[in-house]
């Protein structure tokens, strides 16, 4: 069975997806076979911890690492339809910002200082939908005003410095979604911002997606503003999903030792204090070699003898067809439901 990758309605599906960055000293791993699916329509939430591999992944899809020292060793990555990493360069910047949006990490640096909010959002609905500049116009501050910008007409010849941090993420938005993409990939969006204002953001991407029905994928650190908004979640570690799941069941029932070490360092929903996923103990696993071995065990309490011989790969759990089709899958050798090794026959693999 085949549960992460082909399916109807998958506007994108990216398969065995590989990614290493020489440097000087040694070759980082960064990405090591990653598979998964996003249809119309659906927001799936990617979580991990820092140098799992989210960003590197989500860059991999558009090229849009360093390459070198990255380069891409294996994947496929067919966009509707169409196999991104075999695209010519001309054709693949139709698809970067025309259909498909990004949010880069960091809000303060991706903004262009020396160019009006205006031009930025101008800019690109003139190259990509062919607006003459009147019509572009109209458009742009009708995109502010989308995402909550009051006097959105007015503002349009102001700088990226006259915004405060709240406001200069909400363009960038609306950058991203000037060109009506078919999907939008969002990296960390709203980490930056105080929490009132994430709020805001978060609504603001609710709304969007009810009017506009748009598939997003959306990078966190955070698992408190996942389980508000994805349909689906993916869990990061070393490179590697190691868990994936409808985000009830994640939340409810997480199968991979890591993934509950996440839910358990969140604080209770009284608890006002940040929710950012930080405090598991021990190290990130080194990521100069492919994983032979299981690359959480260093840090796992079910650790046993076969996850330092073989990395696990990803395998459905019991009853893990849930609602919609989606299937439960985790890598691990450890069935924490049973409380003993994983006895299920043989596993699959949609790595
Ligand atoms: N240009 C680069 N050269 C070498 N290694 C890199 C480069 N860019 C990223 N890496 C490595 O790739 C790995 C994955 O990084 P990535 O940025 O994808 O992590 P992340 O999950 O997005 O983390 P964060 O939550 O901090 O954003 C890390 O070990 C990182 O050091
Ligand atoms: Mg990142």
């Amino acid at each position: 069975m085949d549960s992460l990758v082909a399916r109807d309605r998958s506007l994108l599906q990216v398969k065995d997806l590989r990614t290493v960055f020489a440097t000087r000293e040694n070759d980082v791993h960064a990405v090591n076979g990653v598979s998964f699916h996003v249809r119309e329509g659906e927001l799936l939430g990617i979580v991990g911890e820092s140098g799992s591999g989210k960003s590197v992944t989500m860059m991999s899809l558009l090229k849009l690492i360093p390459m070198p020292p990255a380069r891409i060793v294996s994947g496929e990555v067919i966009f509707d339809g169409r196999d991104l990493l075999k695209l010519k360069p001309n054709e693949l910047r139709d698809v970067r910002g025309g259909q498909i949006g990004f949010i880069f990490q960091d809000p303060m640096t991706s903004l262009n200082p020396v160019f009006t909010v205006g031009f930025q959002l101008i800019e690109p609905l003139q190259t990509h939908l062919g607006l003459s500049k009147k019509e572009a116009r109209a458009r742009a501050a009708e995109l502010l005003e989308l995402v909550g910008i009051p006097s959105a007409k007015d503002r349009l010849d102001d700088y990226p410095h006259q915004f405060s941090g709240g406001m200069r993420q909400r363009v960038m938005i609306a950058i991203a979604l000037a060109c009506d993409p078919k999907m939008l990939i969002a990296d960390e969006p709203t980490t930056a911002l105080d929490v009132t204002i994430q709020a805001q953001i978060l609504e603001i991407v609710r709304k969007l997606r009810q009017e506009l029905g748009m598939a997003m994928i959306w990078i966190t650190h955070d698992l408190g503003v996942v389980a508000g908004i994805a349909d689906r979640v993916m869990v990061m570690y070393g490179g590697l999903i190691v868990e994936h799941a409808p985000v009830k069941r994640l939340y409810g029932a997480p199968k991979h030792p890591y993934t509950k070490a996440l839910l358990e360092t969140l604080p209770s929903l009284e608890d006002q204090r940040s929710e950012r996923l930080v405090t598991i103990g021990g190290q990130p696993p080194s990521l100069d070699a492919e994983p032979t071995s299981c690359p959480f065990a260093p840090r796992c309490q079910y650790a046993f003898e076969r996850c330092w011989r073989e990395n696990p790969p990803l395998r459905m759990v019991d009853d893990g067809l849930a609602e919609n089709g989606d299937s439960h899958d985790v890598a691990c050798w450890w069935d924490i439901d049973r409380g003993e090794p994983f006895n299920g026959g043989e596993p699959f693999d949609v790595r």
